[in-house]
């Protein structure tokens, strides 16, 4: 199967990256391909309706690409004011309706603080269910805390939530399998 992984922080020590890296690391032993889709590289301009006489250009296309390919999505965002980053969701703006049916989507969120809670998880699984994904149950909420920076290398290191990452990428690959099943 195929996973896409989408990053909201465009920083290049992203912690929103190492918790997907980690996912990255599971998917791929479990023998699935990734692909990290990057906003740094491949940034997207404000979505303007008015642009789509033209249509959106090479950027948008790889990811819209990216996404038809992709059978499972994992979403991590750094918590911006309570909410996922504007990069993010103006990705998201760009999308039709219908293009995330029947993709499962695993959805993590990433504070500065302790008690960062998980609000941009709920306010992406709103607005997934108005792109028709099928986010899973589990979720990750986490703050910068719960990694550990060596000379700019992140990963996480809070063995719970590498846990429940490790739990919510099992259920991931788990339910976009069933995706896959021939329905009957
Ligand atoms: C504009 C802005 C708003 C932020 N708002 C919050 C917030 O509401 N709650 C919180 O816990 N952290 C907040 N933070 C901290 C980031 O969520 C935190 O640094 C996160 O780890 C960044 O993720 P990244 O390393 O993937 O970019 C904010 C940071 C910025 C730059």
């Amino acid at each position: 199967m195929n996973f896409l992984l989408l990053n909201g922080s465009l920083s290049r020590t992203s912690h929103s990256a190492a918790l997907l890296n980690s996912m990255q690391v599971k998917i791929t032993q479990a023998g699935h391909s990734v692909y990290h889709h990057n906003f740094i590289e491949w940034p997207l301009p404000f979505y303007n309706p008015d642009l789509a006489k033209n249509g959106y250009g090479k950027q948008f296309q790889l990811f819209l690409d990216k996404l038809h390919a992709a059978d499972g999505i994992a979403i991590a965002t750094p918590l911006y004011h309570g909410s996922l980053t504007g990069v993010l969701k103006n990705a998201l703006d760009y999308l039709p309706p219908s293009i995330l049916k029947n993709k499962p989507i695993a959805l993590a969120n990433i504070g500065g603080s302790v008690r960062a809670g998980q609000s941009a998880c709920e306010h992406l699984r709103t607005i997934l269910r108005a792109l028709s994904g099928q986010v899973i149950h589990m979720q990750v909420g986490c703050c910068s805390d719960d990694f550990t920076n060596r000379n700019g290398n992140i990963s996480l290191s809070e063995q719970t939530i590498i846990d429940r990452t490790d739990n919510m990428t099992t259920e991931l690959i788990s339910v976009t399998g069933k995706f896959q099943q021939p329905v009957g």
